[in-house]
């Protein structure tokens, strides 16, 4: 730990009245910016030495409860109390042993260049400048990962929630045209209904609500026992809903669903979609860039004939926090959706205002990050094949741990392993009780951090894996510590 030297070394910024924010001291500053370059790159070269997780003390806790400064501090001060106080609690994404929820791990080369995009502080709403154009390259190759056409748009957003949502509201558009725009769906002369299967993510429910629609009008169709939306009781609920006078607008299929994995039948779906004309949107929020990977690619059949797809960089590609993005296949459609002439964003031939399309006209965000460099260095620096082999590999440890429960005799699989996502429990009586604490225990060993789910009844461990540290050790050692907790608990829950 290099807190220790920090003692001393004060780095003052620009806090003389009147004065600007930057350093009286650059070199100061330099050093300092160093040190901080260092200490994270320590902590991502010895994250296996780390608990993949710990609990915040409440005397950590506590020290973020302190007033607004009204005063400066050193810089070299605030950073030790990041090293103090922040860095050891993090969530634990980085470490190879975190399985929990849907968290890529990040890479050094996507951190270095989110320090360079902070420091040129772009703003991709819109104008004519250089960081517009990586975007624009990375639109161009999304459209390449999935076969669309040169005239679909495409953006970066938080993450799929907004991506979702945002495929949603073109769909919405399609159905009902830009007057909804202005008048709402209140004024509207259709009822519209959407379609999901029951594994889909809160999100598209959530959309629901956003776009106004509401969430009683999706309608959850049952799964096969592959966790795949039953095609029959698709086309049964949308026959029903036409007889019904209602207008089915939207059907969202799954590439990777949150709790297992699977993937629908998206080339059925594309083709009921296009017979029934309603929009198809895909959530491929881990799932779609499987498409990278060559073993994988063939189970998106169909994805390449979705209206739009909503995705995440920020999970199984690697790329930091946070780089969602939403690629939809009628370019003109999407801005429809979002365009609003204002006087203070007028375009320009020339100038920095130049540009008939910005950024701002395909989303609900003007002032916007630079969430494409982080992505632009992390594709260029590790390239598609290396990315796509990543995501296989994870796939290979979820079946190398699907074999580990297998052989156990003590540990039962919970769901088909399809993906990198593993549901399992320890064998017991009162098992949910058992494996939630078996949960609870193992994250707070540090040793590993898986999270929970739910199948059927069924409590049950889930281990996704996305982090391209993971290695087989690291699922040796959960099978290890999950066994042990088991074996110590079993006692206490099978009466
Ligand atoms: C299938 C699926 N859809 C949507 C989301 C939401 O994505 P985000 O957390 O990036 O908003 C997730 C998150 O895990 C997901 O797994």
């Amino acid at each position: 730990m290099r807190t220790e030297m920090l003692h001393g070394m004060r780095t003052k910024l620009g806090h003389t009245p009147g004065g600007d924010l930057d350093p009286a001291d650059w070199q100061g500053l330099r050093a300092q910016g160093h040190r901080m370059l260092d200490d994270v790159f320590d902590y991502i070269e010895n994250i296996r030495e780390r608990p993949v997780w710990q609990p915040v003390p409440d005397s950590v806790r506590a020290r973020f409860r302190e007033p607004a400064p009204t005063a400066p501090t050193d810089l070299a001060e605030v950073h030790e109390e990041f090293m103090r106080s922040v860095l050891p609690f993090a969530t634990g994404n980085v470490h190879p042993g975190f399985m929990g929820w849907v968290h890529g791990g990040g890479n050094v080369a996507g951190m270095l260049a989110e320090m360079l995009g902070a420091g040129i502080n772009a703003n991709l709403g819109g104008r004519d400048h250089a960081p517009v154009e990586v975007e624009k390259q990375i639109v161009k190759w999304v459209r390449g990962f999935f076969g669309f056409p040169e005239t679909a748009s495409g953006l970066f957003v938080t993450g799929s929630s907004i991506a979702n949502f945002i495929g949603v509201l073109v769909a919405r558009t399609a159905t009902l045209g830009v007057g909804v725009r202005h008048t709402g769906i209140v004024e509207a002369d259709k009822r519209l209904v959407a379609y999901v299967s029951a594994a889909a993510h809160g999100c598209i429910a959530q959309a629901m609500n956003l776009c106004g629609v509401g969430i009683d009008a999706l309608r959850i169709i049952p799964t096969n026992d592959r966790h795949q939306i039953k095609l029959d009781a698709l086309e049964a609920a949308i026959a029903a809903d036409r007889s019904a006078g209602v207008t089915p607008f939207l059907i969202v299929g799954n590439a990777g669903t949150v709790d297992i994995g699977a993937i629908d039948d998206l080339s059925s779906l594309a083709s009921i979609a296009h017979r029934e004309k309603i929009w198809f949107h895909v959530d491929g929020a881990f799932g779609a860039l499987a498409v990278l990977a060559p073993d994988l690619a063939p189970r998106l059949a169909g994805i390449e004939r979705a209206d739009s797809i909503a995705l995440d960089f920020h999970k199984w590609t690697q790329v930091p926090y946070d780089a969602g993005f939403i690629l939809v296949r009628d370019g003109a459609l999407h801005r429809d959706t979002f365009a609003s002439p204002a006087a203070y964003l007028r375009r320009e031939t020339l100038g920095l205002a130049a540009g008939m399309s910005w950024p701002c006209d395909f989303g609900p965000d003007l002032s916007r990050g630079f969430r494409a460099l982080k992505t632009w260095f992390t594709l260029k620096v590790y390239g598609t094949d290396a990315l796509g082999a990543v995501i296989s590999h994870t796939c290979d440890l979820a079946r190398y741990l699907e074999h580990q429960i297998i052989a156990s005799g003590d540990l039962e699989l919970l769901a088909p392993v399809q993906l990198n996502i593993v549901c399992f429990g320890y064998r017991c009586k009162d098992s949910n009780r058992l494996n939630a604490k078996i949960v609870v225990d193992l994250q707070e060993s540090g040793i590993a951090a898986p999270s929970t789910t739910m199948i059927g009844n069924r409590l049950a461990i889930r281990a996704a894996i996305f982090n391209h540290r993971t290695r087989k050790n690291d699922i040796d050692a959960l099978v290890k510590a999950v066994r042990a907790l088991g074996n110590a608990g079993v006692s206490t829950f099978a009466t």
